[in-house]
């Protein structure tokens, strides 16, 4: 059986086991064995809890990207190395490094949705004795790995955004759906997009439309919203929108921009990532490589300024005549050039034609 732990934003205590990771009795001492730690950076103390899971899913509705160049950009190889996918989802990239990695291979895999846990369950059943899987929000990414020995890893990554069974799930994500209009990875979050959508006030949600959305018509949209309130599903969301718009807005749907604003902003998606990058230098091995998949561009934008500021020798300002900053790099861009999924993988695979890789190598 899996070791499956949730790693969940909680009271003040957490169970921290300095235990081997194949330690099936886990589970049962993290149910009964807490002690306070300061998580400092992190901010909110954890709290780890077995959670249970039916590991009954049907897995032919996701479809992992670019799953050959992750595996060649985490350069897997046998010999017992360890790595973490922070964005687990139904398991097919962590399926590809088990594989690629053979024997002796470890992974610690992250999701924030449990059901996402309870379809990787399903998938990586076969590599149970080498597999952790924790239901925690990649924002605490270093706590996660410390709790369980992992440290140093040789490959972390992270594939973001959501999985195309979470797209499909009644779950407030889709346009095309009619559901209620919740968005949260974790559902034990208590924030949704119902939430925002009917009590935020009207400066507050043009602004989110406009900057996680890049939405250009962000205050015609949150009138037409706010004239319509309440609202209950993604279908009713979607119709406002369109009505505020009108039609075609060439290949996008006029309410792409409103729903990945909702998203981004009740999964807090970018600055959790700006958070967890971070928390991965201090993880990786000299020589591991850090390995991350974005799907638009403020993701992306994320990603990059991480990787090229961490690669840089100085941080002053351009006019600064000598360097103050004593900065040391961390990271190599192991390619300037951002990866694409090739012609033949977005004909198969349509959801993949957004998707941008990065790679760097920690030094
Ligand atoms: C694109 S899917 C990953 C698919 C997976 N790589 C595969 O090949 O099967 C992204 C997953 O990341 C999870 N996720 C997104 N943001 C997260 C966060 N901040 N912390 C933990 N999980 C997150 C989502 O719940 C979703 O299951």
């Amino acid at each position: 059986m899996l070791d499956l732990l949730q790693v969940g934003l909680g009271p003040t205590c957490i169970y921290s086991p300095q235990k081997s990771l194949r330690d099936t009795s886990l589970a049962a001492q993290a149910a009964c064995e807490y002690r306070a730690l300061s998580i400092g950076e992190v901010g909110t103390p954890l709290r780890i809890n077995p959670i249970r899971t039916t590991g009954d899913h049907n897995l032919t509705t996701h479809l992992s990207v670019m799953v050959d160049e992750v595996v060649d950009s985490l350069r897997v190889a046998p010999g017992g190395r360890r790595y973490v996918e922070c964005t687990l989802g139904p398991g097919g990239h962590s399926a590809a490094v088990l594989g690629a990695g053979g024997p002796g291979t470890q992974l610690l895999g992250l999701d924030a949705d449990p059901s996402a846990l309870e379809a990787a369950q399903s998938t990586l059943a076969s590599y149970s004795e080498s597999t952790l899987l924790i239901q925690a929000n990649f924002s605490h990414l270093e706590i996660a790995c410390k709790t369980h020995g992992y440290l140093p890893v040789d490959g972390i990554l992270f594939d973001l955004g959501m999985s195309s069974l979470q797209l499909e799930a009644g779950r407030g994500f889709s346009f095309q759906e009619d559901a209620p209009l919740d968005m949260r990875y974790d559902p034990s979050q208590k924030l949704t997009a119902a939430d925002i959508v009917n009590h935020y006030p009207e400066a507050d949600l043009a602004r989110i439309l406009y900057k996680y959305g890049e939405e250009r018509h962000a205050r015609r949209i949150t009138r037409r919203i706010l004239e319509n309130r309440p609202l209950a599903t993604s279908r009713e969301l979607a119709e406002v929108v369109e009505s505020a718009l009108g039609g075609g807005r060439g290949r996008l749907h006029p309410a792409t921009r409103t729903f990945l604003a909702l998203r981004l902003v009740v999964n807090q998606e970018l600055e959790n990532l700006a958070s967890a990058l971070g928390q991965a230098l201090n993880l990786l091995r000299p020589g591991g490589r850090l390995v991350v998949l974005s799907y638009h561009s403020l993701e992306d934008r994320v990603v990059k300024d991480f990787i090229r500021r961490e690669s840089r020798q100085c941080l002053c300002p351009s006019r600064t005549p000598v360097c103050l900053c004593n900065h040391i790099p961390t990271l190599w861009p192991v390619s300037r050039k951002v990866m694409a999924p090739t012609p033949q993988e977005i004909k198969s695979n349509p959801r993949s034609r957004s998707a941008k890789l990065r790679v760097a190598e920690r030094l």
